[in-house]
């Protein structure tokens, strides 16, 4: 078995620490990267990192997860963040002093799984010219320009296998507007292709008569489909709004594993996921089995948990820079916010 390249998430909400000393620590880990060879894209050891929304801790930052690990590492800076890369990423010994939360287990993380990730097939490091033996470098080297044309044929293929079909899960997140506003975007785009679609919203009100909700009933062939009876996150009543956001998973269950849809989206999805009314766990272990394979499917919302951003293969962080009721106290445009 391979080992798993490795995906961080550095917090920038800026509640546990300040925003920039995350991204600070963003650049340190892509020059670390760029000194180990890890940001190469046929490297399995490979290191993502991501400026993640809020990973739910506000305390005690700068916080960073490592994946698949799933270990949160707290008060992060420059000189520890040089300790976890040695010793957690290279060596694979996470630095215990700094861990702040753990999802599995100590020594029961998951291991890695190419055939699910795509990264099946060899890695071979580069070689330091320096390290081979003169003689041999232009035995080499001849080598290399005869098995290139073999090599050609292999790229073709590959790209061949990059343009394959498949179901994209898309997540849409971040404290910015037009989260949903993005999504209904591809919605027209899809219903322009004819395309089968579906909508669940999970927060807004079922008697709701926003202006999407009107154009996709004046648009027709969409599926505009209610949770219930209009919960929202403001309910005071845990109990009720844990079952209804369990309700509204069940209906989203249904309609995805029925296979009548090209696009579902799954607007405001990541708020039970975000506030414990849904295991994250469960629900992403549910989609990997279920999921039909072409079916793309769009889930909005504020504070996506890291291991939905692992598991999705699009993620766009929406980030507020002016808002007109926030400066100016201009409230909700018609046609433009609703
Ligand atoms: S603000 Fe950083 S973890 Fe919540």
């Amino acid at each position: 078995m391979k080992p798993y390249g490795r995906h961080l998430f550095i917090c920038m909400h800026g509640n546990c620490a300040p925003s920039e000393e995350g991204e600070a620590l963003q650049r340190q880990i892509h020059q670390l990267n760029r000194e180990h060879g890890r940001n190469k894209l046929r490297n399995p050891e490979r290191v993502k990192c991501t400026l993640a929304d809020c990973l739910g801790v506000c305390q005690n930052g700068p916080i960073v997860a490592v994946y698949p690990e799933g270990i949160w590492y707290e008060h992060v800076d420059s000189e520890v963040l040089a300790q976890i890369y040695e010793s957690h990423i290279i060596n694979d010994e996470p630095v215990e002093a700094h861990v702040a939360h753990r999802l599995y287990p100590a020594g029961q993380e998951p291991s890695y799984a190419p055939q699910v990730r795509g990264d099946e097939g060899e890695y071979q490091p580069d070689v330091a010219p320096s390290s081979i033996p003169a003689t041999k470098l232009a035995e080499k080297q001849a080598d290399e320009i005869d098995t290139a044309l073999v090599d050609g044929a292999a790229i073709r293929k590959q790209i061949r296998k990059t343009r394959k079909k498949k179901g994209l899960v898309i997540v849409n997140t971040g404290q910015g507007k037009g989260k949903t506003t993005a999504a209904l975007g591809i919605m027209t785009r899809a219903w322009g292709r004819k395309m089968r679609i579906g909508v669940l919203q999970f927060l807004k009100n079922e008697n709701a008569r926003f202006g999407e909700i009107k154009a996709a009933h004046r648009m027709g062939a969409i599926d505009w489909l209610s949770t219930g009876d209009g919960w929202t996150w403001t309910s005071q009543d845990m109990a009720e709004t844990t079952a209804k956001a369990q309700q509204a998973w069940q209906i989203a269950q249904e309609r995805i594993s029925s296979s009548q849809y090209d696009l579902f989206i799954m607007d405001e999805f990541t708020y039970p996921l975000h506030y414990g009314w849904l295991d994250t766990d469960t629900v992403l272990n549910w989609l990997r089995e279920n999921k039909p394979p072409l079916m793309h499917l769009i889930i909005t919302g504020r504070y996506a948990p890291p291991a939905l951003i692992e598991f999705a293969d699009l993620v766009t962080e929406m980030r507020a820079i002016k808002h007109p009721f926030q400066e100016q106290g201009i409230r909700a445009q018609a046609g433009i916010e609703y």
